[in-house]
């Protein structure tokens, strides 16, 4: 989804923003501008298309001269991907140039309010509202027009916002879409992802909602929405920026599927001591969890698929109901929350809208909130009661497959800590379960060192045009993952079903040639998928089986190829199980050629309802 950076300081600002900008491209985005003030005024460049294409269109002009400035990646929602309706966009005397994530929701309204005064608009977006408006209540001081601007907007937004008549400094201000300051020796930065300036500081703070930030080259201030004082705090950002980078892959996909071993590692090991799952960052009482009414498990995507796995997981080890929402529904489903629900949050970047607003929906019904979060310091993170971070460190493709293997894991986590403090498990169960959580990463290797038979699978399978995968139980969850990684970067149209529902209606479209995946590594309903296996089979599908070794030679015997997973604890078949759905998944899409990372139309963080 659209991206941000800033600069002031001492250098030329647009190859650093050139530079940031590709480092945001995997958020996904369709267009892209800089704006660069200097001694020939605001520069603007702006361009459909990629990075590339806007980085010719400023070396064709000889470049941007200025040591500030601010660049955008656009993913469309209000106008289509155009030259025009890029960022920045400038106000209508050409003085006040704004980046923008997010959207304006009365943006109408106020249009047609600044049209009735006289201001013409050129681009279709909700963005150019914000650059009008503020031209609008501009009489010499920038500060003072942000704050009247911000008083009248409704809506979701990052902004940066420079003004030709004070050069030196960069406003930024945020509302429900991330925001962070960078500071340097004689610079100062501004971003909607760390990942966009990491390369030049690892000193940052978040801009809270509300908040407004003044940058010039040597000093920050950032105030509160009626311009008092903040202090803020600093961060400091521990990750390499190699791990930001593809390191001999061919795909940061492939690179983070290979390093699910050690994401999965690094988020369970320091949470076991001495046989224990220790959850330091928890405060949940033993007896506020036993009073528990209801687990609400709020997620977008792929976090959603793994709440759909965690039902299962926390239902049996807890013996409390567990209900998975999408977070766009949750909202508007008048859910019934109580004080003695527990709202379990699950997002990879801490800043999906939909999640966020869900979040503070369940809050408001009076539910604490526990969320499980990759980025530190996100939105997610600092709003919930307690947050379980997966260190899975920073995730490129938009495809997730790393985050949602730690994540997987932190639910394994939370089961066995508050099973044990629940008094629901019993101390050989919980010993069995937690030296095969323990085990998780050194299976993982094995199973990816079968990648080469994946990737021989997926050639024989790659031009099936349409693939349903089908199981039972944690299986079925799996196989939703599975089909939503095939759709999202192959481009196949593919879906999942819980395999004992196939016969209520969807089974009429298999036929001769379809591909079915078939997920039987579950043992207790081993027998039952089976039977929904042989089904497809008995109608002409091509099935491509996938089970725990054990069962391979049963599940041979009536599929056209299995894959096969080393056993598990029943309850941690997930985390085995995906992988070879995701590297099926980026075969495939590696065959069509695709573009692997950046699928069409897709973005990594969707900071828009
Ligand atoms: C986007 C991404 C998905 C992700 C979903 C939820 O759609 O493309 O990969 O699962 O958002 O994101 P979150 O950051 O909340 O986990």
């Amino acid at each position: 989804m659209c991206g941000i950076v800033g600069f002031v300081g001492r250098k030329e600002a647009a190859p650093i923003l050139l530079e940031g900008l590709r480092r945001l491209e995997y958020r996904g985005y369709d267009s892209a501008g800089v704006a660069v003030y200097g001694s020939d005024g605001l520069q603007v460049v702006k361009t459909k298309g990629r990075i590339q294409a806007l980085a010719e269109q400023v070396e064709t002009r000889g470049g941007l001269n200025g040591s500030i400035g601010l660049g955008h990646t656009r993913w469309a929602t209000h106008g289509a991907p155009s030259d025009i309706n890029s960022h920045p966009h400038v106000s209508e005397n050409g003085r006040i140039a704004v980046v923008h994530n997010g959207i304006i929701e009365n943006y109408a309204e106020i249009r047609e309010f600044l049209e009735s005064t006289g201001v013409h608009f050129v681009s279709e977006t909700d963005t150019e509202v914000v650059a009008q408006l503020l031209e609008y209540y501009y009489q010499g001081n920038i500060l003072d027009a942000v704050t009247k601007a911000l008083h009248r907007i409704r809506g979701a937004y990052a902004l940066g916002i420079l003004c030709a008549d004070c050069p030196d400094r960069l406003i930024a201000a945020r509302k429900d879409s991330p925001l962070i300051l960078g500071f340097g020796e004689g610079f100062h930065v501004l971003a909607s992802d760390v990942t966009a300036v990491i390369e030049h500081t690892r000193d940052v703070c978040y801009l809270d909602d509300g908040e407004i930030a003044e940058l010039t080259a040597d000093h920050c201030w950032v105030y509160d929405a009626y311009l008092r004082p903040v202090e803020k705090e600093h961060r400091h950002v521990d990750w390499e920026i190699s791990a930001a980078e593809k390191g001999g892959y061919e795909h940061f996909m492939l690179k983070e599927i290979m390093e699910q071993p050690k994401a999965v590692r690094d988020t369970i090991t320091p949470r076991i001591r001495d046989g224990k799952v220790v959850l330091d960052e928890l405060e949940f009482s033993p007896e506020y969890l036993k009073n528990l009414d209801k687990i609400y498990i709020i997620a977008c995507g792929s976090s959603y698929h793994v709440g759909m796995a965690a039902k299962y997981v926390l239902e049996r080890l807890l013996r409390k109901p567990v209900e998975v929402a999408l977070a766009s529904e949750f909202r508007y489903c008048d859910p019934i929350v109580t004080e003695k629900t527990l709202a379990l949050v699950i997002s990879q970047s801490g800043e999906t809208i939909d999640t966020l607003a869900a979040l503070r929906e369940a809050k408001r019904l009076g539910a604490r909130v526990l969320s499980i979060v990759n980025v530190v310091g996100s939105s997610i993170a600092r709003e919930s009661d307690g947050v379980l971070y997966t260190w899975a460190g920073p995730e490129i493709a938009v495809a997730t497959t790393k985050a949602y293997s730690t994540q997987l894991a932190v639910v394994d986590l939370i089961g066995l800590a508050f099973a044990r403090a629940m008094g629901t498990i019993g101390e050989e169960e919980y010993a069995k379960l937690l030296a095969a959580l323990e085990d998780l990463p050194r299976q993982l290797e094995e199973v990816l060192s079968h990648r080469e038979q994946i990737q021989y699978l997926a050639s024989i399978y790659f031009n099936h045009p349409s693939v349903f995968f089908i199981g039972r139980n944690l299986d079925y969850a799996v196989g939703l993952e599975g089909s939503l990684k095939l759709k999202e970067i192959s481009y196949l149209h593919s879906e999942a079903y819980a395999a004992g529902e196939l016969k209520h209606g969807t089974i009429s479209l298999i036929e001769s040639g379809t591909l079915v995946v078939a997920l039987a590594g579950c043992r207790p309903v081993f027998e039952k998928t089976m039977s929904n296996v042989v089904e497809v089979k008995s109608r002409g599908a091509d099935v491509l089986g996938l089970t725990i070794a054990p069962l391979e030679e049963a599940v041979g015997k009536v599929v056209d190829h299995t894959l096969t997973v080393p056993e598990t604890h029943p309850l941690l078949l997930p985390s085995l199980e995906v992988v070879p759905m995701q590297l099926f998944a980026y075969y495939v899409a590696l065959m069509h050629g695709c573009d692997i990372d950046k699928p069409r139309n897709l973005a990594k963080s969707v900071t828009v309802e």
